[in-house]
């Protein structure tokens, strides 16, 4: 299917279905699409901890639970799905190129050089860091590379780096947001990981200067968006919210059981708070700062003391400490069961997103593809768009 008809049908389908998607369970005691959907709500909260845990993770089997009480979910497992890479294996590298990288950032970044094809022009690393792909780039490739960031310190250690290694590796200390000079055209433009703006910037700014090639592998979605996220591609029916695109990388990581429990008692300490304010103020929800996470560490008494002075509350009283506790858990428990009918959704707004970007740059004169660089464990913001001037 052509990514425009793909970016149609997924925009069509998950307006369709934004009343499952849309509301925050923690926000809301019961999201309105348990008052239809009864039996749909009635099999999640059923379900044990376990299968609730592996539900909020797996995407796939989320949505095949959906599909039995909405059959039309089923399409959007194939509207989302993408390819895993045609990746080629790179050539042979001496030591100097992995000095210093953690061994996951090092293998996503092996995985992305090879799935990003080799043009022969010189590439411009957007975003670079201390630019590891683009010192391996450049290794690989052989061609010259410019690395972009605006942290000097990165910059600077990017610099030794290269120098180590002998290659034509330069660093340019800039804001991508303001720079005007880059990228240049004529050049490769790659970018691992550039939060939110910082990779839309480089595809518009890119498809002005007719680069011949980006491939850019975006993450943070939400950053730089205001209330709304503003489509590159044209006018969408759907209208994301800065949370909804949050929401399409909200993971659910898999935690050692103490850091696990850890969450767990954070999210249900904050519902017990949420259920007090609730009780005196008449109230709904209301956003509340971060909690620092020494409040965490004493006992629910002592964090709801914390807690009610800051936001302005009436006293707390330690004789209610058991029962609004109890109603946090409680909460917990239903918030984590509702969420997997939520988190269902996330990689396909995912793909949304990306299919923004990629029809974009199909519009603006370029091939596109899409394709998966590497395995979720290695990071689940593993999508690659890759462009080529037609
Ligand atoms: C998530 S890191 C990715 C680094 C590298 N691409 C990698 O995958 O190892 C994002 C990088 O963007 C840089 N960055 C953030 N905001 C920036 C801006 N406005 N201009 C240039 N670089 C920026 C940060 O310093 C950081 O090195």
């Amino acid at each position: 299917m052509r990514l425009a008809e793909r970016q149609r049908r997924l925009d069509q389908t998950l307006l369709q279905f934004r009343a499952l998607w849309h509301p925050q369970p923690f926000r809301e005691l019961r999201p309105a699409w348990a008052e239809q959907d009864h039996g749909l709500a009635e099999e999640v909260l059923a379900l044990s901890d376990e299968a609730t845990i592996h539900l909020n993770y797996d995407t796939g089997a989320a949505l095949e639970l959906l599909a039995k009480y909405r059959p039309e979910i089923g399409e959007i497992a194939s509207l989302a799905a993408v390819p895993r890479s045609q990746s080629q294996p790179l050539p042979g590298l001496d030591a100097f190129w992995d000095w210093e990288i953690p061994g996951r950032k090092r293998a996503q970044i092996e995985a992305f050089a090879a799935a990003a094809e080799r043009q022969g022009q010189p590439v411009l690393d957007w975003c670079g860091g201390k630019g590891h792909l683009g010192r391996l780039l450049a290794l690989a490739w052989k061609v010259p590379v410019h690395s972009l960031d605006f942290d000097a310190t990165l910059c600077e250690e990017g610099e030794a780096l290269a120098r180590r290694a002998g290659i034509k590796h330069c660093f340019v200390h800039a804001d991508a947001l303001q720079v005007e000079a880059w990228p240049q055209a004529g050049q490769h433009a790659v970018a691992l990981h550039a939060c939110g703006e910082l990779h839309r910037r480089l595809i518009r700014r890119g498809a002005q200067r007719g680069v011949p090639g980006l491939d850019v592998a975006p993450c943070c979605y939400y950053r730089g968006v205001d209330e709304y996220y503003e489509p590159m591609s044209g006018p969408l029916q759907l209208q994301l919210s800065r949370d909804d695109t949050r929401l399409a990388v909200t993971e659910t990581v898999t935690a050692k059981p103490r850091e696990a429990r850890l969450r767990d008692q954070a999210l249900a300490w904050k519902l017990g708070f949420d259920a007090y304010r609730r009780q005196v103020t008449g109230l709904g929800y209301r956003t509340f700062k971060p909690v620092p996470d020494r409040w965490l560490r004493a006992s629910f008494g002592e964090f709801m003391r914390h807690m009610v002075e800051r936001e302005g509350l009436p006293a707390f009283p330690g004789a209610s400490s058991a029962e609004f506790e109890r109603a946090g858990w409680q909460r917990q428990r239903e918030v984590m069961r509702y969420s997997i009918v939520r988190h269902a959704f996330r990689r396909a707004l995912e793909t949304w997103l990306v299919l923004d970007a990629a029809v974009y740059l199909e519009k603006s004169g370029y091939s596109v593809t899409l394709s998966r660089f590497c395995e979720r464990r290695l990071t689940p913001r593993n999508l690659l768009i890759s462009a080529r001037l037609a």
